[in-house]
């Protein structure tokens, strides 16, 4: 056994082992949450290796002429319950083991909304801003191509994340079924609508958001209509989590991105902000609010904060200044164990994102059935659908948390966990 005298686990040769990175706040989760298996403990190590690691490289021409080197990643954490499922990710500060937590992340996801997908997550280390749009389809395809010998829509289904869209998935669509020799739109989802796309797919995370959100206000007593909220990431997440809270009456008092923060007590408007942000590209520079340091958005007054941006933001360093009464992670991964234990103890009440970003997972699931029957729904169907499964998904876990006296958290590991295992162990081992 590959044991290591300070830490529990048996680590992968390939991770640094004083640097575990989001895999290790993963694997402190696991922790959390085995002591509530029962038996099907006895599977529990399968969640601490991903099933399957790729690691490609990613040669491309560049328009002047040279030849530019990316890695690319595609890490399926585990099967048990169907075919992989979950993003591509394209930023310079990728590293494996945030793609493994990430795909792990995914498992944990899929079983807790009850969608029949295991777990999986793909990423390329690469600032797509420094690209042209040439150089960008060119990295997207010969990515696609080296990954394409485990993925598909029936072994694992890739979709979008930060610095991905609708563009890329048509992109990465067209190259896997180029090279299988037919059309494929079941390969992808979160597609352009005339590609077989789903309606409502777009939106459907921070709808998934703001559903949850409803769902928790109502259960602490906090009226959404006049609630302050602060937003960081403003891109899909983050960008439609704030159009439907102000849309619900809520005031958006602060929003973040990766050049600038900006903030307005009586309320930032939503829609103008959209519109700057299309244009120049950041919040930065907008004129209706107040700029702010990038350290002191998390000291801003809300009821509600929602990270909406990337992993590990909320630590031990700003968890005892955040003056929220919850947090909603729309990203994935914001909050490392140490923050969510001050958090929990400050009496914050965090949805994490394993339930409260499940949106997106969902209506890519709405997505693959309708390319597989070529049947497809109204969007009234299908925000009907998502929100009657983002609602039950939320009332189980609440429910199990209640029972249990733990955190959301560990009460959705504890949900998923339970069906992952609960699988594993009806199939048994292969061979
Ligand atoms: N797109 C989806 O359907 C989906 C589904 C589930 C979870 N997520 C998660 O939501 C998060 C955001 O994804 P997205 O799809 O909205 O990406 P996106 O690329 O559309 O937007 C990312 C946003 O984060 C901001 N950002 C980047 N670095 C930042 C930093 N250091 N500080 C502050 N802001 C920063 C960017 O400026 C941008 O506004 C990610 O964690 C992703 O994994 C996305």
């Amino acid at each position: 056994m590959n044991l290591h005298s300070d830490h529990p686990h048996a680590l992968p040769s390939y991770l640094d082992r004083n640097d575990l990175g989001p895999w290790g706040d993963f694997l402190q989760q696991v922790d959390r949450v085995t002591p509530y298996l029962g038996k099907l403990g006895r599977w529990v190590e399968t969640l601490k290796r991903p099933k399957r690691t790729l690691i490609v490289d990613v040669p491309i021409h560049l328009d002047d002429g040279r030849v530019a080197h990316y890695e690319g990643y595609r890490v399926q954490h585990n099967t048990s319950r169907g075919p992989g499922k979950g993003g591509v990710r394209f930023h310079q500060d990728v590293t494996l083991s945030e793609v493994m937590a990430l795909a792990a992340w995914m498992s944990i996801k899929n079983a807790a909304v009850n969608v029949p997908y295991g777990g999986a997550k793909g990423g390329i280390r690469v600032d797509p801003k420094e690209l042209t749009a040439a150089e960008l389809e060119r990295v997207t395809r010969r990515y696609t191509s080296e990954i394409g010998l485990i993925i598909g829509p029936t072994k694992d289904i890739p979709a979008p994340d930060v610095n991905t869209n609708e563009r890329v998935m048509a992109w990465m669509m067209d190259t896997y079924s180029m090279n299988i020799g037919e059309t494929a739109t079941g390969v992808v989802t979160g597609k352009p609508i005339d590609l077989g796309g789903s309606l409502g797919r777009r939106e459907a995370t921070g709808r998934g958001v703001f559903i949850v959100g409803q769902e928790a206000a109502r259960r602490i007593g906090l009226d959404i209509a006049g609630a302050r909220v602060a937003i960081q990431g403003f891109g899909n997440v983050g960008g439609v989590t704030g159009k439907l809270f102000a849309e619900a009456g809520a005031r958006i008092v602060a929003v973040q991105d990766h050049a600038g923060t900006v903030y307005h007590p009586g309320g930032i408007d939503i829609p103008a902000l959209t519109r700057h942000v299309a244009s120049t590209g950041s919040v930065a520079g907008f004129p209706h609010a107040e700029a702010l340091p990038t350290d002191q958005f998390w000291d801003v007054e809300c009821d509600i904060l929602v990270p909406a941006a990337l992993e590990r933001q909320i630590t031990e360093a700003n968890a005892g200044r955040i003056r929220a009464r919850m947090v909603i992670e729309g990203a994935n991964g914001p909050t490392t164990p140490l923050a969510d234990d001050i958090l929990n103890e400050r009496n914050v009440l965090v949805i994490p994102d394993v339930i409260a970003n499940a949106g997106g997972v969902t209506v890519s699931y709405f997505e693959w059935v309708q390319d597989f029957s070529s049947f497809f729904w109204s969007e009234e169907e299908i925000n009907e659908r998502l929100a009657k499964i983002m609602r039950g998904a939320f009332h189980t876990i609440w429910q199990v948390a209640e029972d249990h006296k733990v955190s959301l958290r560990t009460a959705t590991f504890i949900v998923a966990c339970q069906r992952i295992l609960h699988a594993r162990d009806l199939r048994g081992l292969y061979p």
